[in-house]
């Protein structure tokens, strides 16, 4: 071991060691399965010695990393990051691979990472894997400030686009640069996760790197690592072409691939919402303008009322007939205020009546 020793001091200055050996938590037991292939693939293209995952869970992943690095000999590390608290669709799922049962919580928190060390340590990979368990974001950064770089960082912790594009940057600058093949492996480049599959496209454009492809893991390969490539595709990898294959990579549909998809789609969004706004506000202004008819309508009806009781009492007529003239205005009267109120702009403002008279009771209380 020549390599290990130097990264492990450094992690000791941080206060983290490797999971060792301790007891082991029969009861926890992850079911095996996942993208052994392609790990096996970039631990053996990239001759990797060094790996930081981000988003570990149950350990399933850490140890096909764990597996294939040590079959290449003993110098090597995996530093897991993660919270071990699961992410928001782990939370709303009651029962599964991946859910709240999962966490296995206990008087109120997850108790997930037992799980993790449990599986890590029964395959017999607890000296070379170290567990940092903090929120990505600063787990990388307090990597970074201690010079701590890897050849591979691997992907795999929250889902949702801004915060799976934060983890890429965050990894790319974590790279080994004295290993040419240094590379950031995504998992989950899928339709189901549109989320990851942006954040991936957006990085890998800011990197100027190109994206390779199997079983849904996607390869950030830059540039100056181009010479892995056909040694990916000889193992079933392909190349996701962002402009041709896809598209434009996120989603403008210029087919340009420009990168500006996310600002198109988040312009479109905010137009979309601003004439949803102007709908509602002229339909609003509509609605108060009827309401200002009806009650010219209803005050005219009132004044009539009153001059017709008026002129019942100024003696110009007999008694009969003004008694006569005065009922046949009155249920005149009574018939268009009948028909006002079954009206279709009656019925539409009684909210705006409503709310005209809680205020005007408000205001007399
Ligand atoms: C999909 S699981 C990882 C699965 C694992 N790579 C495997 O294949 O077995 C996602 C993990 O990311 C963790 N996670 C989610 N958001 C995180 C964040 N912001 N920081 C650290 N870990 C996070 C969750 O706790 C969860 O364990």
């Amino acid at each position: 071991m020549t390599y290990l020793p130097t990264l492990l001091g450094t992690l000791r200055l941080i206060g983290l060691s490797p999971l060792g050996d301790s007891p082991i938590d029969p009861s926890r037991n992850v079911v095996q399965g996942g993208p052994a292939a392609a790990i096996n693939d970039i631990v053996t293209v990239v001759n990797a010695r060094t790996v930081i995952e981000v988003g570990s869970w149950e350990g399933r992943s850490a140890v096909m990393w764990g597996r294939e690095l040590s079959a290449r000999g003993d110098d090597w590390l995996l530093i897991c990051v993660d919270t071990w608290l699961g992410s928001v669709e782990m939370w709303e799922r009651e029962s599964g691979d991946w859910s709240r049962e999962k966490l296995v919580i206990a008087d109120g928190y997850p108790t997930v990472f037992t799980t993790f060390a449990s599986n890590v340590r029964r395959a017999g990979l607890g000296k070379h894997t170290v567990a940092l368990p903090i929120d990505s974001a600063q787990g990388l950064e307090l990597l970074k400030r201690h010079d701590v770089v890897a050849d591979v960082i691997y992907v795999d912790a929250a889902h949702d686009f801004v915060n799976a594009l934060r983890d890429i940057r965050r990894a790319l600058a974590l790279l080994d640069s004295t290993n040419p093949r240094s590379l950031v492996l995504c998992d989950d480049y899928m339709a189901q996760w549109p989320g990851v599959r942006e954040a991936i496209h957006v990085s890998a454009r800011e990197a100027n790197s190109r994206i390779f492809v199997k079983d849904a893991q996607a390869a950030l390969i830059r540039e100056s690592a181009t010479t892995i490539v056909d040694e990916l595709e000889k193992r079933g990898w392909s190349e996701s072409l962002l402009d041709a294959e896809h598209g434009d990579a996120i989603g403008d549909g210029d087919g340009d691939g420009d990168g500006d998809g996310t600002i198109n789609r988040l312009t479109r969004e905010l137009r979309d919402r601003h004439e949803t706004t102007m709908r509602i506000e002229s339909k609003l202004r509509a609605t108060r303008q009827e309401l200002l008819e009806v009650k010219a309508d209803r005050r005219q009806l009132r004044e009539r009322l009153a001059h017709r009781r008026a002129k019942g009492h100024d003696g110009s007529h007999t008694a009969a007939t003004q008694s006569r003239d005065a009922r046949q205005e009155l249920r005149q009267v009574r018939s268009e205020l009948d028909a006002l109120k079954r009206s279709r702009s009656w019925r539409i403002t009684a909210w705006l009546r409503r709310l005209n008279a809680i205020s005007r009771w408000r205001r007399q209380s």
